[in-house]
């Protein structure tokens, strides 16, 4: 079944959401065969992929490029292009150019918006451009350096009550869901019995309509760091680094490749061919 954003909507107390990210086209037909309903082509390519520092020194190339590989290989999931900083820095007439860009030049479904001062001028226009947007409050990691950094966030009644306002307003305007990153479950549970529309928590505890997950963090694919909200269901690193070693050890031993993974030629056939001295 092809997810919608209508499908989506529809799940809200019905069954939980389920979103993973991915950026290149083997992960993303992994979790789109695994029955996930949204894939994030999420700004945190730039840690968990690019190496980068931070995710506001991704930009638009680059999300479109990981985007496409993404839609090539769907076939059911929701994709959900994140607009990266750059991409709302200019105006918002810009804005809604990048975020078409997501759904024509990508084929995107959706596109996700972090909160900052102008977004809702922003998402406004984006919407009305007839483009779905998934909006983003709590640790909006774009613009952490105006929140006090990569904190929980909605800790005391006044953010608390700052949230719950941000959360209405995106509905208001038409979002079709939104994520909740590190909000404490009780204030998480205050916005999802608000809203009609469904929130998507990530380290926002188990009230939230659904969960999203970075993949490489579920996989164990990025060590550098691991929030106190990542669950690893499985660690892959070590299995890669052992057999990485293994095949280091094989090549230099000559143990592979194996006949098996050789090709033949017919000994009447190598014959024929003239002495190698004769051939320049
Ligand atoms: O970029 C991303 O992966 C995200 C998720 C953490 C929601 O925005």
């Amino acid at each position: 079944m092809d997810i919608t954003v209508n499908d989506v909507l529809a799940q809200k107390g019905k069954r939980k959401l389920t979103m993973l990210t991915a950026y290149d086209y083997p992960l993303a037909d992994l979790v789109d065969k695994a029955g996930i309903d949204m894939i994030l082509v999420g700004d945190s390519v730039a840690n968990v992929v690019l190496g980068l520092d931070s995710t506001t020194k991704v930009g638009m190339s680059e999300m479109i490029h990981h985007a496409k590989a993404v839609t090539r290989a769907r076939k059911h999931a929701l994709v959900i292009g994140d607009m990266p900083y750059e991409s709302y820095q200019l105006n918002p007439e810009e804005a809604v150019k990048n975020a078409r860009r997501f759904i024509e030049e990508a084929g995107c479904a959706a596109v996700k918006l972090e909160w900052f001062d102008d977004c809702l001028e922003v998402t406004r226009q984006i919407i009305q451009a007839g483009i779905a947007v998934m909006g983003h409050i709590g640790l909006t990691p774009q613009t952490a350096d105006k929140i006090g950094g990569f904190k929980v966030q909605g800790k005391d009644a006044s953010q608390a009550e700052r949230l719950i306002r941000q959360a209405a307003e995106l509905e208001r305007l038409g979002c079709f869901s939104l994520v909740l990153e590190c909000v404490p479950d009780k204030l998480a549970q205050i916005i999802t019995r608000k809203l009609r529309i469904p929130t998507i928590g990530i380290g926002a505890g188990p009230y939230c309509d659904g969960q999203v997950l970075v993949t490489h963090d579920l996989l164990g694919l990025f060590q550098r760091f691991t929030p106190k909200f990542v669950k690893k269901y499985v660690d892959l690193s070590p299995l890669i680094s052992q057999a990485i070693e293994k095949y280091k050890n094989e090549v230099i031993a000559g143990d592979f490749p194996a006949p098996e993974h050789c090709f033949s030629i017919k000994e009447e056939e190598l014959k024929k061919i003239p002495d190698e001295k004769e051939i320049n």
